[in-house]
């Protein structure tokens, strides 16, 4: 399908759900505030792939949404899944995602902080179409 809907109203504060998006797991992570705080904290010039936390967490119309992080699971060095979106995994050094194949590490906005891989995990174009459903591609 090359677009998916997701009910995100199951999804607790600091629970994730990977779901398929175009053959790719598709993370969907409700973040706790002290892991926004965390995100929006960190100083550009530290990033590898300087992005603000803010432009990650706005969909298509705009709106910001920094308690949603919506992005492709698919670790941009050689493509493995990172590990932090299921309950007991390690999130690694920065408390995101880590990917076990070589070592990246990403932050709670999924960005490249450690490791060999060269971006932050891509965000796909998404829109919330309520407060609890959210459309992508
Ligand atoms: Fe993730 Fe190499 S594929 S670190």
């Amino acid at each position: 399908l090359s677009t998916v809907e997701v009910n995100v109203q199951p999804i607790a504060v600091g629970q994730a759900v990977t779901v398929k998006w175009r053959g790719k797991p598709l993370f969907i992570r409700h973040r706790t505030p002290e892991e926004i705080k965390e995100a929006e904290a960190v100083p550009l010039s530290e990033l590898r792939d300087p992005q603000t936390d803010n432009s990650r967490v706005t969909d298509t119309a705009k709106k910001v949404r920094p308690e949603w992080l919506v992005q492709i699971g698919v670790c941009t060095h050689l493509g493995c899944v990172p590990l932090g979106n299921k309950p007991g995994d390690p999130k690694g050094p920065f408390g995101g995602w880590f990917c076990p194949c070589h070592g990246s590490a990403y932050d709670t906005s999924g960005r490249i902080r450690q490791g060999p891989a060269p971006k932050n995990l891509e965000i796909p174009p998404y829109l919330f179409t309520s407060d609890t459903l959210v459309r992508v591609g």
